[in-house]
């Protein structure tokens, strides 16, 4: 039905005739003549109707926005005057000689010359449809398949196999809550849909198939965020007889190979490396954005003699953190501004955002402005700002409280601040952070849980003090970081039942329990399992991150509210009765009309 798309033609086709095919962007009618700016998804093209065609004029008279048409014409230069240097078909148009409405359009429930945050994302996801004729979606989706494309093409190149693992299957232990699938021929059991293959790719590895790759949707029921979906994709990747470094390696050149493809970026090589608990000290995250050159400074040392309560308890708590964050100029920061951000930080539970702006540091405490420092030594408050580097015209904030509090605030107001204020360079980085712990201590179950899953595993000195002082256990995982977004994870695996088993029992999970979730791990570990290990990536948040998206709903064709509803189907809807007495489900609340969004 066309010769080439709107958008590819320039002045080279000249003279030519052409049909094309597409949308109604806009129609002026310009005395006497009518403009079509025709659309589809390469660009726009301008077709002029001229009134000595009367039969053709008529039709183009009659079309609306967003009407289905086909025209054919022949290219010419735009008149002097009339040329658009922006449009990359702004020197030609085409003159229509034929116009065929293949389709009508009501008025759309929006513009589509819009930008994303100018329609309300309600609006924009119940008629996704329309959204994604907006050029900005057509580019992500564009962008996104491509990068798949340099993705496979990288894992194709190295041997990797692309194996499809089931969707109807067992709870898989990635720390979410499941979404469950009732199964009508065993009434009152159910499937669960996979948080990730981890176990099945595990299994693949038992098997031989040695190097294993899927790009896989995975299923988890929690909080949603900007950057998290109940259902999103991952490029997951395991191999066998290879070494963690050696993983690192392979993956790390994909990812440069990947944004030298699509983006012409060379990223570093290699990667910078920083062990987790460098991360947590430096900046308060196991994702530290390193484009944010604030950093936090320990000062618990100094604050231990000193009377103010609000520091010396916590520094004299080892599991406290007293921490300083320095904002280089940060002096201009208003009153009312500190409010704002003590109140940020009360998100984490932060009790409260001590601070001293630095006016003229030569004159000593004189020149300090806080309401702390009367609390506090002047010799103490001195060592504090030699210790942080503080300039005149700065300004330091204080945490003291637990150390995860203090971290996550701390850490979260670096960031913020680093955005509010401009501090955020250019740029990639991207980051390793590696030698995580293989436990955290869970405060609601009172027992150890993994910090990956349980599956990952420890550093072979480590497997001996597995049960006796799990909190000093590092494991085998690392975490790929890019500005500041955890894009991907893995481990090594643990292949020895014998470990597998250990690790079971330090996480609380009794050998019954262990058996009736992962039995079918621990037998196939008894059969010749080799060293394995692997990781996955978000993909959605690497394309996010790539196209500069604000979330990774915007480079999802379909995705979900923040309340895991999706508005342009409705669902989750309400089932049938005959349905549920199938499925021999009974619903214990009344069915009611539920507001989805
Ligand atoms: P993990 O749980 O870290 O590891 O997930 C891997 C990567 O997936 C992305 N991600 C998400 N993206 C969008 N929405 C979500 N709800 C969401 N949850 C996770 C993150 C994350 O880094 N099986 C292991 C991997 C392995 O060990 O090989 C796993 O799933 O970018
Ligand atoms: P208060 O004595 O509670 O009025 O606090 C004095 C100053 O210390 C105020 O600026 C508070 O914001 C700050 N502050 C209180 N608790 C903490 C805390 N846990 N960490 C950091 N600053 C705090």
């Amino acid at each position: 039905m066309r010769t080439l798309y709107c958008g590819q033609l320039n002045e080279s086709h000249i003279d030519q005739q052409v049909e094309l095919a597409g949308w109604v962007h806009r129609r002026r009618d310009h005395g006497g003549v009518i403009f079509i700016d025709l659309r589809d998804r390469e660009g726009v093209a301008q077709v002029v109707f001229d009134p000595d065609l009367p039969a053709v004029f008529a039709n183009a008279e009659a079309v609306r926005n967003e009407f289905v048409v086909q025209i054919k014409g022949v290219v010419r230069a735009r008149p002097a005057g009339t040329t658009n240097a922006d449009l990359p078909t702004g020197m030609i148009e085409v003159l229509g000689k034929e116009l065929t409405i293949l389709n009508r359009s009501e008025t759309p429930p929006f513009m589509l010359d819009v930008e994303d945050h100018e329609v309300g994302e309600e609006h924009r996801l119940k008629y996704r449809y329309i959204d994604l004729r907006r050029p900005q979606m057509y580019q992500r989706m564009k962008f996104r398949s491509e990068m798949t494309r340099a993705l496979r093409y990288y894992l194709d190149e190295r041997g990797f196999l692309d194996i499809e693992t089931p969707m109807l299957t067992k709870a898989t232990p990635e720390g979410a809550r499941d979404y469950l699938v009732p199964s009508r021929t065993h009434q009152g059991s159910f499937f669960a849909l996979p948080q990730s293959p981890q176990i099945f790719k595990q299994l693949l590895m038992v098997s031989g198939m040695d190097r294993y790759y899927q790009i896989v949707r995975c299923f988890r029921d929690e909080d949603l965020r900007a950057d998290r979906q109940p259902e999103f994709t991952q490029l997951d990747i395991e191999t066998s007889f290879m070494d963690e470094e050696q993983i690192m390696t392979l993956v790390e050149g994909m990812i440069r190979e990947m944004f030298a493809k699509v983006l012409e970026v060379a990223l570093p090589n290699p990667f910078p490396r920083m062990p987790y608990s460098e991360a947590m000290l430096r900046f308060g995250s196991d994702k530290p954005d390193l484009r944010i050159a604030l950093e936090l400074v320990e000062v618990a040392d100094l604050m231990r003699q000193v009377e103010f309560k609000v520091f010396a308890a916590p520094a004299n708590d080892p599991a406290c953190r007293v921490t300083a964050l320095r904002v280089p100029k940060g002096g201009e920061i208003s009153r009312k501004e500190i409010d704002d951000y003590t109140k940020y930080v009360g998100i984490y539970g932060a009790r409260g955002l001590a601070y001293i702006k630095v006016n003229e540091l030569a004159k000593g405490v004189e020149g300090l402005q806080s309401p702390i420092i009367k609390f506090l030594p002047a010799e103490v408050v001195l060592d504090i700002m030699t210790r942080v580097g503080a300039e005149d015209g700065d300004i330091v904030f204080f945490g003291a409280d637990k150390a995860k509090v203090v971290s996550e605030a701390l850490g979260a107001l670096r960031v913020k601040i680093g955005h509010d204020r401009g501090l955020v360079a250019h740029g990639w980085a991207p980051l390793w952070v590696v030698d995580f712990p293989m436990f955290e201590w869970d405060e609601k179950s009172n027992r150890w849980s993994s910090l990956h899953h349980p599956f990952t595993a420890p550093r072979e000195e480590d497997i001996g003090k597995l049960e006796s002082d799990p909190g000093n256990c590092l494991s085998r995982a690392y975490d790929m970081v890019l500005n500041g977004t955890e894009v991907g994870g893995g481990s090594m695996r643990i292949y020895r039942e014998q470990v597998q088993e250990t690790v079971f029992r330090a996480l609380g999970i009794s050998d019954e329990e262990a058996r009736d979730k992962f039995g079918f791990l621990l037998d196939a570990l008894k059969y010749g399992c080799p060293p394995h290990g692997g990781l996955a990536f978000g993909l959605d948040r690497l394309v996010m991150l790539m196209t500069g998206a604000a979330s990774i709903r915007d480079v999802m064709a379909f995705p979900k509210t923040q309340t895991a509803a999706c508005l342009l189907t409705d669902a989750p809807s309400q089932v049938s009765p005959a349905q549920l007495v199938e499925l021999g489900i009974r619903v214990a609340k009344p069915l009611k009309e539920e507001k989805k969004g």
